[in-house]
């Protein structure tokens, strides 16, 4: 069965987590800070907390904002649940801004009026969480003029697009936004097989996400050797030197992963390019993107088959392909507790009804690539 992603493990991988499982400190040893270190290095940043996974990245970033009860976190329904899952963790509120039809991030106008229409009912927002959706980085200058004019911290949720670049720069989050979230797990640019990171500039906000990773405690042993001390309700969200070893190891080839990436990407666009009713990802000027996802958008009405049919089809040829996403604001929780309603981001909705993750990872060979292309167009009759 062809997957819509998957990781790769080579045998420096194993030596390293081999390494490590056979030293003293399989957990809270010195594996934890070299991985930080390299991260921070990657990714412009100045501080680097590694965590379990990316949804306690996000929860923790929260935290550390210090959003409670009635505040206000813009996002978008197109991303995965964690994103506005966490901003509920915290007892705020997640309200949706709609996607741009062309790049699938939030749609910076959009917001713009979102944040004006609050301010009118004298409601502050206090954060946006921004997805760099599937590898392809958000507005990012035009957030960061939006974010100063009306003074709300800004998010970026980077968990799909550790090695995209603006300007071919791939420190932008670290330019742009006030804390980013990374995620390890396996179908990602690189993998720890569960993980997660909090990247900020900020020296006051890394120590107070260190501490609640580790349940808000303070070891001060200086005149008493065992003493720890709890000055916050924190939570165990660490991350082993076991997982660590493989983080390190795996950065070391995030270059070459995005690199394949991109090769499978530009296959897939040539096959689909100039098809009438299918979209094959664009990308803004001057922009780069790391492909965790390769979105390709087919009007599935046009070529008489249904979305449900195909997939069951692709299946039936072993080729087990994904959708990113189910709008957030359509999920049972959220209408409840929220009242969201469908019908009211409908670039995001009409997104969902047309867009197909095809497989995109290291290891996906040029046969397999064909087979996928192969088998889509003789489902649509192309
Ligand atoms: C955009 C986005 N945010 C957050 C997460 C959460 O990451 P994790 O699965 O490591 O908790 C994911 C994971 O799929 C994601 O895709």
């Amino acid at each position: 069965m062809i997957s819509y992603g998957r990781q790769h493990i080579d045998q420096n991988d194993i030596n390293s987590v081999t390494r490590i499982l056979k030293s003293r400190l399989i957990t809270q040893g010195p594996l934890v800070s070299k991985f930080e270190k390299e991260l921070c290095k990657e990714t412009g940043y100045k501080y680097a907390s590694a965590v379990s996974n990316g949804t306690a990245a996000l929860h923790l970033i929260g935290l550390a904002l210090g959003w409670k009860n009635g505040d206000i976190i813009l996002t978008t329904p197109i991303s995965f649940l964690a994103t506005s899952n966490s901003i509920i963790y915290s007892g705020a509120r997640p309200e949706f801004v709609d996607i741009e039809k062309d790049f699938y991030t939030i749609d910076v106008e959009k917001l713009e009026r979102k944040i004006k229409l609050l301010k009118k009912k004298k409601k502050k927002v206090k954060a946006i969480v921004c997805t760099d959706f599937a590898g392809h980085p958000c507005n990012w200058p035009a957030l960061k003029k939006l974010s100063k004019r009306f003074k709300i911290k800004l998010v970026n949720d980077n968990c799909h697009s550790l090695g995209a670049q603006i300007n071919k720069n791939k420190h932008y989050s670290s330019k742009f936004s006030d804390f980013s979230s990374l995620s390890f797990h396996p179908v990602k640019s690189i993998t720890t097989g569960e993980g997660g990171a909090v990247l900020t500039n900020d020296k006051k906000l890394d120590r107070k996400i260190k501490l609640l990773r580790s349940h808000g405690m303070v070891k001060e042993n200086k005149f008493e050797l065992w003493k720890y001390e709890m000055r916050e309700l924190g939570y165990n969200y660490r991350i082993s030197d076991i997982q660590c070893a493989l983080g390190v190891s795996q950065l070391k080839k995030l270059k070459k992963f995005i690199k394949k990436r991109k090769s499978i990407a530009l296959n897939y666009d040539r096959a689909f390019k100039n098809i009438k009713n299918i979209s094959i990802p664009k990308i803004k000027k001057n922009y780069s993107h790391a492909y965790h996802l390769y979105p390709l958008k087919i009007n599935f009405q046009k070529f008489g088959i249904s979305k449900k049919i195909f997939f069951k089809k692709m299946k039936q040829n072993n080729i087990s392909l994904q959708v990113h996403y189910i709008p957030i604001h359509l999920q049972p929780y959220y209408k409840k507790k929220f009242n969201t309603k469908s019908g009211s981001f409908l670039v995001s909705e009409n997104f969902y009804n047309q867009e197909v993750s095809l497989p995109i990872f290291y290891d996906l060979k040029k046969n397999q690539q064909e087979k996928v292309i192969k088998n889509i167009k003789k489902l649509l009759k192309i």
